[in-house]
């Protein structure tokens, strides 16, 4: 897998706060920022050759969008999908929570373009709306996918959160366990170059939607308002009895809210992951 440049993510992080701080200070659902956002997400997938789809819902009495996008080629029986939320709260320009898990994703998916990576499996990536209403956007996703189609998708991998200014290395999968979630958990953690935990955070991202329909799920997290502890200051520095994130959910979730080594290693690692469960293809040319 290819060393994911650290500079383009945070490129993708400074994007999002300019976005913000031009449209009212956040990224929320039904403001003008949200759909700023999804628009530059969008034109960097269409100019590196993704089809890229925008679906509508509603949900409280405004319109959400979540964003589609598939890399051509792969089995299309055989499907790696690879997500996380778009929208932040509207009490911040949301950079951690999760401009962080958006840009990685957007850096990653740029990078097999750069590649030309043409893996056995297909690749899919989804940037979710209101995931702050209570998971909307995703739970849209799948709830409206034929059967035939969500059969189609073999393993899901959701990315929120991944920057946390004092940051722990959390590897989930669901409550539940789907068959095969299990295997993306001990993936994602082989490809973090850092002692992880393995920690189950029940329904609390957009991976819920995809565990209750029998996906295998797994992702990153580094932490949101609970407390690091001394052994965990110890394994992974920064500051115990102190949040992950002391900005979640804030204003003060800027870019001055991430820890680069964090976002660094987690998009290394999501890249070794794809890469990993994506399996060999055809070289291009
Ligand atoms: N989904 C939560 C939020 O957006 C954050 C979170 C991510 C919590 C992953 C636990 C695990 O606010
Ligand atoms: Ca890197
Ligand atoms: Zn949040
Ligand atoms: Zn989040
Ligand atoms: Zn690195």
């Amino acid at each position: 897998a290819p060393d994911i440049p650290l500079a383009n993510v945070q490129a993708h992080l400074e994007q999002f706060q300019a976005i913000a701080t031009a449209n009212g200070g956040n990224r929320a659902h039904g403001r003008p920022g949200y759909r700023a956002s999804l628009d530059f997400v969008k034109a960097r997938l269409d100019a590196a050759g993704y089809r890229t789809t925008v679906q509508q819902f509603t949900a409280s009495g405004a319109t959400g969008y979540n964003l589609i996008a598939d890399w051509p080629g792969g089995n299309p029986d055989d499907v790696l999908m690879l997500g996380g939320h778009l929208d932040s709260v509207s009490a911040g320009p949301g950079v951690n929570d999760n401009g962080s898990g958006s840009a990685g994703i957007l850096e990653v998916a740029l990078a097999v373009a750069r590649e030309g990576f043409q893996p056995q499996r297909h690749l899919r990536f989804g940037w979710w709306g209101a995931e702050e209403l209570n998971l909307v956007g995703s739970t849209y996703y799948v709830e409206n996918l034929p059967a035939a189609e969500r059969s189609r998708i073999k393993a899901y991998l959701n990315f929120d959160m991944i920057g946390s200014p004092n940051p722990g290395y959390f590897v989930y999968s669901a409550s539940g366990q789907p068959a095969g979630s299990l295997a993306l958990q001990e993936t994602l953690q082989a490809a973090l170059a850092v002692p992880t935990e393995l920690t189950s955070v029940g329904g609390r991202s957009d991976h819920a939607a995809f565990a209750r329909a029998g996906i295998p799920v797994g992702g990153l997290f580094t932490g949101a308002e609970v407390t690091k502890t001394s052994a965990q200051a110890q394994k992974w520095g920064g500051t115990a009895g102190v949040a992950f994130d002391r900005c979640y959910h804030r204003s003060c979730d800027t870019t001055a809210n991430i820890d680069a080594t964090a976002l660094d290693r987690n998009s290394d690692a999501i890249a070794q992951a794809l890469w990993t469960l994506a399996g060999a293809g055809a070289t291009p040319g």
